[in-house]
Parts: C-alpha cells; sequence; structure tokens
C-alpha cells in the first residue's frame, strides 16, 4: 500500500515561472531574484508554466520559445541544476491529473472570486475555462511536490489562499488523521516595493510598460527614454519620492549612489535626463555578468535541455509518489504497473 510520500517537517520551495513574455525586471525583483537565493538554501521544484501560459497564448511558435528563453534566463542568473530542479511544467502530465481530482473538491464560487481572473476579464481575455480554472492548476503545481515554501510576488497572494484551502479540503475529506499535502506558505519579499512600469502603472506585460532584464543596446535606450516624468524644468528641484526614475534607480543602485542621486534631485540643476543615464549604467551593470552567461548559453541549446530533462525527471519521480498516494485514498483503482 503506497504510504505519505512527503516528508513531514521538510521544506520544498515551489514555484512557477510565466512563459507568457519576455521576462522583465518586474519579474526579476517580484520572484526570480527569490527563487535563485532560496534554491541555495533548500531544495526545490522549479517549473515553467508553460500549460498556464495556454490560457493567453495561441502560437506553437511562441509558447515554445517563450519557454526556452525563460530556461535560459534561469540559468544566466544563477539557477544552479546541481542542487535544484528546473523544469517544464508539461514535462510532468500528472498534474493534469491531480488537478482534476482538486477540481471535484472546489466551488465553482471560490474561483468565481479570484481577483487575477477578474483582472484578465476586465483587461478583455475571453473567458475560457482555462483561465477560469487556473488557480487549480497552480494549486497542483505547488501541492504535487510537496510544497511548504512558495516565493511569488504580492500579486499571487490569493492563488496561495486558494492552494491552502484546497490541501486542507483534500486533506479533510480523504485523510484526516493523517493529511497527505503540507499547507503551503506563501514567501512574499515586503521590502520590494511594487516596480513600476514606464508609465507609471505596475510594471506588467499586459500593460506593455516593460523593460526586459536583458535589454541593451537602442532598445533599452528607448525603453528608458520613454519612462514618464512631470515637467520639472532641469534646474529646478525634484520629488525623488514621486518620480519614476528614482523609484527604478531605488531597485539597482547602492545607498551611497542613491543618496548621492536624492541630494541631486533635492538640489536642482539635476535633471531627469541625467537620473535615466544614470539608470541604463545600472541595468547595465547589474545585469552584465548574466548577459554573459546567457550568450553561452543561447550557443549551448543541448545543455540547456538536458538540464530540463534532469530536472523534470526528478519531479516525475516525486509526483508519482504523490500520485499513487493519492488514487488509493480517493478510490481510483489503478491496474498498472501490472
Ligand atoms: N501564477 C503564477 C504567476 O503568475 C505562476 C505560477 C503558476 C506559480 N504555478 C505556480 C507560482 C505555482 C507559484 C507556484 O506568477
Amino acid at each position: 500500500m503506497p504510504v505519505n510520500p512527503f516528508t513531514p517537517g521538510e521544506t520544498i520551495v515551489v514555484s512557477g515561472i510565466q512563459s507568457s513574455g519576455t521576462l522583465h525586471i518586474g519579474n526579476y525583483f517580484g520572484a526570480l531574484r527569490q527563487h535563485i537565493a532560496l534554491q541555495k538554501a533548500h531544495p526545490s521544484y522549479y517549473f515553467i508554466v508553460n500549460y498556464h501560459a495556454m490560457t493567453t497564448v495561441k502560437d506553437a511558435g511562441e509558447l515554445r520559445a517563450h519557454t526556452l528563453d525563460a530556461a535560459i534566463t534561469y540559468l544566466a542568473l544563477g539557477f544552479d541544476p546541481d542542487r535544484s530542479n528546473l523544469f517544464v511544467q508539461s514535462d510532468v502530465p500528472l498534474l493534469n491529473e491531480l488537478t482534476w481530482i482538486f477540481f471535484c473538491l472546489t466551488p465553482v464560487s471560490q474561483l468565481e472570486k479570484a481577483t487575477s481572473y477578474k483582472d484578465k476579464i476586465a483587461q478583455g481575455l475571453s473567458a475560457n475555462c482555462g483561465l477560469f480554472n487556473y488557480p487549480i492548476l497552480q494549486a497542483s503545481d505547488i501541492l504535487i511536490y510537496g510544497g511548504t515554501t512558495v516565493p511569488v510576488g504580492a500579486d499571487q497572494r490569493q492563488h496561495i489562499e486558494i492552494t491552502r484551502n484546497t490541501a486542507q479540503r483534500f486533506n479533510h475529506s480523504f485523510c484526516p488523521e493523517d493529511p497527505v499535502f503540507p499547507i503551503p506558505e506563501a514567501y512574499i519579499v515586503d521590502s520590494v516595493a511594487v516596480v513600476p512600469g514606464i508609465d507609471g502603472r505596475k510594471m506588467s506585460k499586459s500593460y506593455g510598460n516593460t523593460i526586459g532584464i536583458f535589454d541593451e543596446g537602442k532598445v533599452l535606450s528607448q525603453r528608458i527614454r520613454r519612462i514618464v516624468t512631470d515637467s520639472t524644468p532641469l534646474h529646478a528641484p525634484k520629488d525623488p519620492d514621486t518620480d519614476n526614475v528614482f523609484a527604478l534607480l531605488r531597485l539597482f543602485a547602492d545607498n551611497v549612489k542613491l543618496e548621492e542621486i536624492r541630494e541631486a534631485y533635492l538640489k536642482g540643476g539635476y535633471g531627469y535626463g541625467h537620473a535615466k543615464k544614470e539608470l541604463e549604467q545600472q541595468i547595465l551593470h547589474h545585469f552584465a555578468a548574466a548577459r554573459e552567461r546567457r550568450r553561452e548559453l543561447l550557443a549551448h541549446p543541448d545543455y540547456v535541455m538536458d538540464v530540463l530533462r534532469q530536472g523534470a525527471r526528478n519531479a516525475r519521480l516525486r509526483a508519482d509518489a504523490c500520485m499513487e498516494r493519492v488514487r488509493e485514498l480517493t478510490g481510483l483503482i489503478t491496474t498498472y504497473p501490472a
């Protein structure tokens, strides 16, 4: 008889990486940076969520390209495949089985309240079933590996809450004495303020206001030139705390540099053009080593595929053990392996 697959008390870090567009500096400060740091300390399962991306991406070439791009970005930023697992979500198709089981435990009313669903509909996306059920697939993503710690951006708080409810519902219905699923916690770094996009709204692919992690040259200069500022003239004092360029500089510049710029703002004679030049330098500098590694990875796609393959193998082993127990508990008879 299958036993409980997860060791109580063990920290397992789990998170999904979007593959619906090029990763930007909002993704970096909101999640990627924390992912890279945590995988050094704990066993981690990070997957590129191409099933989730299908709720909006309808082009095979685009989905494929963004999936590989996300993998390369992670490796370039320092993800260590000898310590942790990086893989493509759809390489663990068992996920869909768990998702079905969770569907049958989830009240429709809970999903109707999900703000990210309502937001996407408000932006004009069509209400397909995938979009509606997105949080349940996310719950499976986390629970199938026995995830306990989920590093995400603050906008994912509600999805993690839905995951916790789902785990509780399953445990309560099928194994109250000996719960299978740990109840995971969101790991949200609150000190990271919302990263503003070039129009001042939250940086988000859907607003088209992003700066890519690896933007450089003309593309980067142009994005930065378009950052919205007020019309205070060059000689006049400026308020750093209401300015978008300064808000971005805060993320990149060290304290000494930042203080220097703050004083220049307050004193006057320092224009937004100066601040933008500084920001461009800071971004280029911050990602310089990663940009170099990325170039190498782009030249070695087989290596990237090997990393993903090995990560998926490890993930499938864990998911398999989980599903054996789940089938047993729910009464799904299996006749294999014969
Ligand atoms: N919905 C998450 C986001 O938009 C991505 C995601 C999918 C995820 N599955 C996950 C995050 C599981 C954490 C855990 O960022």
